[in-house]
């Protein structure tokens, strides 16, 4: 059983992104990100500050905007228009999910699809779907592709199931997965599914996206089987400082041991989806000329 290391994978993955920085500003580009945080949740603001503080060892220009969970849809929507409109900024991210009050969907909209690096607007969703390589590909499904190519995972030809359909993680890896890049035999299983664990027993890929905390049990996979866990759920534990620990949506202890290759939480796409906005930021930014 191997564990795919994504803190290794994604410090490979700043390396680059630190080499492309030194090359845009060489051509005076200094690439810049724009992160939104609207409300007090504690785990955006940890995001937040990480994408903020990545910027920052890479030479990305960063601006973190914080603003009270009252925010207005319509004052959201102008500090969208400014970064719209701001030369110094090639990326801009609102974190999700946002306050009950906020249509999330027209704050995504809002944003110009060449500064979209979550690649949430409409029009870089169709890319993804059109195979268009100039769209921005979400981060995080990006991120579990690229751990699948570092741990030399051949997709092709593979049953691949996702389970989750969000439009965050699950059916932009849907996509992913069954594009000529992959080609894989991709199942999409959810909630609503008939029967989860027989679904997830044919897959020789199965990637866990659904946010609930080890719901994946060893009897649902097959061995030799390959695991992506993108759940990251806050337990209450009061051994730890923090009172709670992170798990992922696989029990991870007896599922391993069934799996050629698996990630860990945290450890494991956690530091991936920050590594693949830097990389979308220096799209936007090269796009940008
Ligand atoms: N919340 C959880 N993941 C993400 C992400 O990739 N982008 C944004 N904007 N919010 C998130």
């Amino acid at each position: 059983m191997k564990i795919i290391d994504g803190k290794a994978v994604a410090a490979e993955v700043l390396l680059e992104c630190r080499e492309e920085v030194l090359a845009l500003v060489a051509q005076g580009i200094r690439p810049g990100l724009a992160v939104v945080l609207v409300g007090e949740d504690p785990a955006s603001q940890v995001y937040v500050g990480s994408k903020a503080k990545t910027c920052g060892e890479l030479g990305i220009h960063s601006e973190k905007i914080v603003l009270p969970a009252a925010t207005s849809q319509e004052e959201l929507m102008a500090v969208v228009r400014k970064l719209n409109n701001d030369p110094a900024i090639h990326g801009i991210l609102v974190q999700s999910p946002p306050p009950r009050h906020i249509d999330e969907s027209a704050v995504v909209r809002a944003i110009d699809p060449r500064k979209d690096v979550d690649g949430f607007h409409p029009e870089n969703v169709a890319k993804l779907a059109l195979e268009d390589p100039g769209g921005f590909v979400p981060c995080t499904p990006a991120g579990a592709m690229r751990l699948l190519a570092a741990a030399g995972i051949d997709t092709n030809g593979a049953e691949a199931v996702v389970l989750g359909r969000s439009m965050i993680v699950g059916k932009p890896m849907a996509l992913l997965l069954m594009s000529k890049n992959a080609n894989a035999t991709v199942t999409v299983a959810h909630s609503r599914s008939r029967d989860l664990p027989a679904i997830c027993r044919r897959a020789d890929i199965l990637i866990a996206a659904v946010g609930r905390p080890e719901m994946v049990r060893a009897d649902w996979v097959k061995d030799g089987c390959v695991v992506i866990d993108v759940g990251i759920n806050r337990i209450a534990d009061s051994n730890k400082k923090s009172g709670f620990r992170l798990t992922g949506d696989v029990a991870y202890d007896e599922v391993a041991p069934k799996c050629a290759a698996i990630t860990p939480v945290p450890g494991g796409v956690g530091p991936m989806t920050i590594a693949m906005l830097m990389k979308n930021t220096l799209q936007a930014a090269r796009q940008s000329r």
